[in-house]
């Protein structure tokens, strides 16, 4: 049985090396930890491959740019940091998480610049983000928590400063016995889960909420090009939650909750249905093919 995530065998990549797990520490004057100066990746490996791995460590790096530092580190030699990874630890179905962020350094204050950028690359092995629920359909809350506008932060950046009320949102659900909540934007228009992208289906059609302030998700696009391929219509808009009651099957997407049906939101009920198992099912065959 592993041990907490401190308190592990195996290797960590650390700027530029891989050390021993129990010795990828930080200072406790990291300035990403005072004040969120952190952006990271969530990725998959199947079979030895990550699946999208090039896009995640591209999106890896505008994430960093969005917050104003640069990762030292080209696309290629992270992409070649992963695999060391996953094969110091003998891994080829593995959950892989990039972060990069501000260290320790001459400056303690909100600015920066003069501190390190630092990077990090870890992996581990990663059932289903929300167990059973592949299988029945997901509950989800409602969260009192609303997606900010782009304006308010850089939403399109996979930055840690923007989970802080995903965290307290999860938390929440899981106090009421759901698994996960969906989150409203600040105009009040359906967004998406705390860690995943939302699609529903009404009259054999897809409706997405439009990815306009929060993460496009890898998994997002990928499912609706599978869903193109298909001769399925999506329509990617701003969707009202009163349209909720009208939606016959929901679906969640992302790198970990890969694609998990939803069988409630609130008092809102879905049926885990035909076209949801057959996106499930050709997401698995695509990520492995
Ligand atoms: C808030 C949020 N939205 C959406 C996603 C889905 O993104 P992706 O499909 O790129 O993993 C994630 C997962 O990374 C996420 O954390």
């Amino acid at each position: 049985m592993a041990g907490g995530y401190d308190d592990r065998d195996g290797k960590i990549w650390l700027d530029g090396q891989l050390v021993e797990w129990r010795d990828a520490r930080v200072h406790i004057l990291t300035h990403a930890l005072h004040y969120a100066s952190s952006v990271f990746e969530g990725e998959r490996a199947y079979n030895g491959k990550i699946f999208k791995g090039v896009e995640h460590s591209h999106r890896l790096r505008k994430s960093a740019e969005l917050l104003d530092f640069e990762i030292p580190y080209a696309v290629e030699e992270i992409e070649a940091a992963k695999y060391a990874v996953l094969e110091a630890n003998g891994w080829s179905d593995a959950y892989v998480r990039a972060l990069a962020w501000r260290g320790a350094g001459p400056d303690m204050g909100v600015a920066s610049l003069r501190n390190p950028v630092r990077m990090a690359i870890a992996a581990w092995e990663w059932g289903s983000y929300y167990g059973d629920a592949k299988m029945k359909g997901a509950k989800l809350d409602i969260a009192k928590w609303k997606r900010p506008s782009p304006e308010t932060a850089p939403s399109q950046a996979k930055a840690a400063g923007l989970y802080m009320i995903c965290t307290m949102s999860k938390h929440a659900a899981e106090a009421k016995g759901c698994s996960d909540a969906m989150m409203f934007d600040y105009r009040g228009y359906v967004a998406e889960a705390t860690g995943a992208n939302m699609f529903f289906v009404k009259d054999g059609e897809v409706h997405t909420p439009l990815a306009d302030c929060f993460l496009n998700g890898i998994t997002r696009q990928t499912v609706i090009a599978m869903l193109k391929e298909k001769g399925i219509t999506v329509h990617e808009r701003h969707i009202m939650p009163e349209e909720l009651e009208g939606f016959e099957q929901c679906w969640l997407t992302g790198t970990a909750a890969e694609v998990t049906p939803v069988g409630q939101i609130g008092d809102y009920n879905f049926e885990v249905g035909a076209l949801t198992r057959d996106v499930a099912e050709s997401y698995e065959k695509l990520v492995r093919a």
